[in-house]
């Protein structure tokens, strides 16, 4: 058991979330640069062939050159074992992003210093939040002109409401960027542009005490102005706390240029130091402790049609004890089966291999003939537990669907259903109306799409979709409220999901508090369950 216990305490498992441009992929690859994965030259180019590689799994990817799927990237630094999980952003923003992050032990958080808090980072750090997990935060692009650096920490703090503990501070930025000082060593490091970041981009380490070393390298302007914010902030910053880091209450900053390779790998030290390994997690056995239990897992992703000629699916696990030995059985705790877990596989970018074994903290894919759903257990044979479900996220996009061929009403409840049960989509019914009306409601709009595109290619039907103007989607904690009882405001939609249970869709966000304050007692939720 030591050898599984060293394996997994080795692996460090997390999501980089941000925006879109923020640097989130510039930062990855430069991740892999350190841990030797890649070599520079080839990471320039693999950044469109990497995509490209992941995306040949559907056409319609194909056809628009982005990835619908994420992937998880492994590679090794120092003795630490690293599982990054890709969150897609941009147009391929799904509920798949949200999924990945239950999968995450940690997540970095990428800001663009001249941008602030953006409008996906938000979102997905809502779901950090909600898991309580460790949040580090990089804030990138120093070399060109930055926000103030106390407005940057005060936006985090006050629009993402987690405390800011800086690790190092900037000194200057854009063309005026000379480096950072870092907190922990008292000392300067200073900053020269690497040419698109080699690895040996120069830098020198200056204590604060080195009066002459630092006139010499930053000069006289930027030493007082970094002697006084230095003495602001020792007075003005939360202290540091890793237990508070480690519950998610305060995110370590840091500042650095991805591009250009500054401030990349101290953050990776500091980050790997500080993060936590594979963490526990909640089952209705109570916690399942990753090295003092033998192998399980969850799903926490599907990906369908990778190959249209075997309409074959992919699960996604999140490996959360033990070690998975692929030559041995396994119980699927849903299904009641136990089962060999067929072709297991790691996905690299642009490489799968099929693999023998892997450990807590890692992710692993399994070829899955259609009994999986998200959120299911796989277990030892003799064990026999449940994995927390996975919340069903707030979709923010809704259309109602038609047939245009009304004689094909049964291939279409049938592929439409089986869409949403894989978590592509997820669809309701209007109140008192029956399948008649079908509401389709996305997280990213790429998966109207998607759903167009499947249902043509493996149901035979085709569909017209017409958008809806609702934003905001509420679960009505009490299942059993009768809807018809409910008075809303105006612009307000009473509907159902598949199972029945009763839901809200908003065009304005300020009806909700409205239709809150119309009904005494009514509750309100963001996520639904997934049970
Ligand atoms: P994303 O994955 O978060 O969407 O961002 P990505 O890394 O693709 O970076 C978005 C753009 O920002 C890229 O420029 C990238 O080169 C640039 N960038 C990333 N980090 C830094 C940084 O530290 N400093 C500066 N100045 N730029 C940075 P692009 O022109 O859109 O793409 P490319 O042609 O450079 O690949």
């Amino acid at each position: 058991m030591s050898d599984i216990k060293t394996e997994i305490n080795r692996r460090r498992t997390f999501a980089i979330i941000s925006h879109p441009d923020a640097g989130k992929t510039t930062l990855t690859e430069k991740f892999l640069l350190y841990g030797g994965a890649i070599n520079l030259a080839g990471s320039v180019k693999g950044k469109a062939t990497a995509r490209h590689a992941v995306s040949d799994w559907m056409e319609i990817e194909k056809e628009r050159g982005i990835s619908v799927t994420s992937s998880v990237l492994q590679f090794e630094y120092d003795d630490y074992c690293i599982n990054i999980l890709d969150t897609p952003g941009h147009q391929d923003f799904s509920e798949d992003t949200y999924r990945t992050l239950m999968a995450a032990d940690s997540a970095v958080m990428v800001i663009d210093a001249s941008k602030g808090v953006e409008a996906q980072t938000r979102k997905l750090f809502k779901v950090c939040v909600m898991r309580h997990i460790p949040i580090f935060t990089f804030i990138n692009k120093m070399d060109r002109d930055a926000n103030d650096t106390f407005d940057l920490l005060d936006e985090i703090e006050k629009e993402l409401g987690i405390a800011t503990c800086p690790m190092n501070w900037p000194i200057g930025s854009g063309k005026e960027f000379k480096g950072v000082y870092d907190r922990r060593s008292k000392s300067v490091v200073t900053y020269s542009d690497t040419q698109k970041g080699t690895k040996e981009g120069e830098t020198n380490i200056i204590p604060l005490t080195d009066e002459e070393g630092l006139l010499s390298h930053i000069g006289n302007d930027a030493r007082d102005k970094l002697t006084e914010e230095i003495e602001l902030l020792d007075g003005a910053s939360a202290e540091f706390d890793l237990e508070l880091v480690q519950s998610g209450d305060l995110t370590p900053v840091f500042f650095g240029s991805a591009l250009t390779n500054f401030g990349v790998e101290i953050f990776l030290k500091y980050f790997l130091e500080m993060t936590t390994t594979p963490l526990p997690r909640k089952a209705d056995a109570g916690l399942i402790q990753p090295t003092e239990h033998e192998f399980s897992a969850f799903v926490f992703k599907i990906q369908a049609n990778m190959n249209k000629a075997h309409r074959d699916r992919i699960a996604f696990m999140r490996i959360c004890s033990g070690r998975f030995d692929a030559s041995k059985e396994v119980r699927h705790v849903q299904g009641n089966k136990v089962m060999r877990l067929s072709q297991p596989q790691q996905l690299m970018a642009n490489d799968r291999k099929i693999l023998e074994e892997a450990y807590a903290g890692d992710i692993i894919g399994v070829f899955d003939p259609g009994v999986f759903s998200i959120g299911d257990t796989v277990c030892m044979p003799g064990e026999q537990f449940r994995y927390e479900g996975i919340p069903t996220f707030a979709p923010e996009h809704f259309a109602r669907v038609r047939q245009i061929d009304t004689m094909k009403r049964k291939q279409f409840v049938k592929g439409i259903t089986q869409i949403a049960q894989e978590g592509a989509i997820q669809i309701f019914q209007e109140c008192n109306s029956g399948m008649e009306e079908i509401i389709v409601g996305v997280v990213g709009v790429l998966q109207f799409d998607v759903l167009k595109y499947r249902l043509e290619n493996e149901y035979n039907v085709e569909i017209r979709l017409e958008n809806l103007p609702y934003e905001y989607i509420r679960w009505i904690v009490d299942e059993s409220t009768d809807l018809n009882s409910i008075s809303g405001t105006s612009d307000m939609k009473k509907i159902t999901d598949l199972k029945g249970r009763p839901l809200l869709l908003f065009v304005h966000e300020w009806s909700i508090g409205m239709t809150l304050d119309r009904n005494q007692g009514l509750e309100l939720a963001e996520f639904g369950t997934n049970e």
